[in-house]
């Protein structure tokens, strides 16, 4: 039996995918780090094991010359992609849900606006985001997709140099529960 396709999304241009994020051949992925930038579990864990040590070195790095009390939320970095896939991690800090006094959904929509246009003015034509902060940072998966959605749109709108943009999840059903309040225009 054909496997469903899924759902697509901005004529295209958005699509969604069940996997390990650091599979991922291209441009960028994006890591769901923390402040620190210097590794942690989840994602950011994945993305250092296969990466490789030259991805911290340059996260220190970051540290050193741009961010010494750490990276801000909602914030990006980009550094090189190690040994992953992908030829470059862009770094950011989500929002640990209840913790910016009601700003999460901005902090969690400009997590996905830097990255994109991070990612623009170098030039990317591709870049895959896994699910930022519906993990270890609790926010809720529905109410993060319909953020996630609307910042997207309105932000490619504007953007248009970047025509594969990859939404991956770890599981089928954190994709169904997107796909369910996800509300990109028809
Ligand atoms: N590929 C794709 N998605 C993944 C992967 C992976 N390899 N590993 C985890 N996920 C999913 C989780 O299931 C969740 O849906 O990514 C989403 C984000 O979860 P976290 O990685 O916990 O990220 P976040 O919620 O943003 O919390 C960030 O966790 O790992 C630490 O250092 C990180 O302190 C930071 C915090």
């Amino acid at each position: 039996m054909m496997k469903p396709t899924t759902p697509r999304y901005l004529n295209g241009r958005v699509r969604l995918f069940v996997g390990d994020l650091t599979d991922q051949t291209v441009d960028a992925i994006v890591n769901a780090a923390n402040s620190t930038l210097l590794g942690g579990g989840g994602v950011d864990g994945a993305i250092h094991r296969r990466g490789g040590p030259a991805i911290l070195e340059a996260c220190r790095e970051l540290r050193r010359s741009q961010w010494p009390n750490g990276l801000p939320t909602g914030q990006v970095e980009i550094t090189g992609g190690g040994k992953l896939p992908a030829r470059y991690v862009i770094h950011t800090v989500g929002p640990i849900f209840g913790q910016h006094g009601g700003q999460e959904s901005e902090l969690l929509a400009a997590c996905y606006r830097n990255a994109i246009e991070l990612a623009a003015s170098h030039q990317l034509k591709s870049i895959a985001f896994p699910s930022i902060s519906t993990g270890a940072f609790g926010y809720p998966p529905e109410k993060a997709a319909l953020v996630v959605s609307q910042a997207l749109h309105k932000c490619l709108d504007e953007i248009t140099s970047i025509d594969d943009i990859r939404l991956v999840f770890f599981n089928a059903s954190q994709m169904e529960t997107f796909i369910a309040h996800q509300k990109f225009p028809r």
